[in-house]
């Protein structure tokens, strides 16, 4: 086991209401009193931010944003920047969810500003990478990864690094029911591990938390949890119950 604090997350994705958001900690909150040594996320939407902030102020459950745009202020119908995230609260942002990828056309480039801009207001980025089926079958899934990563990394340096955590998030399991097989999900976060490592010095890349996203569920986040180079899980459908995702959090 390696010294990182594990960190798992819910992405809510566009689920829940500001009622449905409260009664959900009304049981969640009590389910992990006693998580000990593990980070707790739970990521809402925007209109639920800042009610779930509140409501979370005296537990060690953390939120975060879904998505955040690089610029200050200005003319972007439908965006959020970082100081309107700031100023509710929040310190952690996802960024690059392959959702927002293949729907909202974000990239590569996009999420290099996201990064520096995240840092640069104090967020922690949690950036996403994955490959789909095809570049999988294709043996296209490291090339596609060092690109995501070394691109959307380009603009930080090494003590930033530390500030990063990344997801892997294999497209192919993403709310499909089908989770990577533990040593599949380990050989990936090993690689990207040794990306970060060739990028920014072994010492900044040890201390990188890097989170498997994919189907996670109770029945199968101890096995997940075991390997090496995975620090904790991004959990989507089996986040939106307060038990399962309880369950998930109390993984050991
Ligand atoms: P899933 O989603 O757990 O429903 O597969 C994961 C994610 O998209 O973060």
């Amino acid at each position: 086991m390696s010294n990182r604090t594990p960190i798992i997350a819910g992405n809510w994705k566009m689920y829940k209401t500001n009622v449905e958001a409260a009664a959900y900690l009304d049981d969640f909150l009590d389910l992990v009193a006693d998580i000990g040594n593990v980070e707790v996320i739970l990521c809402p939407s925007f209109t639920v931010l800042s009610e779930l902030r509140s409501l979370t102020s005296d537990s060690k459950v953390r939120v975060a944003a879904q998505n955040m745009h690089f610029e200050q202020e200005g003319a972007y119908t439908g965006e959020v920047s970082p100081p309107m995230l700031k100023e509710i609260g929040i310190d952690d942002v996802v960024l690059g969810h392959s959702e927002r990828r293949e729907y909202f056309n974000e990239t590569d480039t996009d999420l290099a500003r996201k990064v520096v801009e995240a840092l640069k207001a104090g967020f922690r980025p949690i950036l996403c990478c994955g490959e789909t089926d095809e570049e999988r079958e294709a043996g296209q899934t490291q090339e596609k990864i060092k690109r995501q990563l070394l691109s959307g990394l380009a603009g930080i340096d090494a003590a930033q690094l530390a500030t990063v955590v990344i997801a892997y998030e294999p497209i192919w399991a993403i709310g499909t029911g089908k989770t990577a097989t533990p040593q599949i999900a380990q050989e990936t976060s090993k690689f990207i591990r040794e990306i970060l490592a060739a990028q920014f010095g072994r010492d900044a890349a040890q201390q990188v938390r890097i989170l498997y996203g994919g189907s996670v569920k109770p029945a199968n986040i101890k096995e997940l949890m075991a390997e090496e180079d995975i620090d904790g899980a991004l959990v989507g459908g089996a986040s939106l119950a307060a038990s399962d995702f309880a369950q998930i959090v109390n993984f050991r």
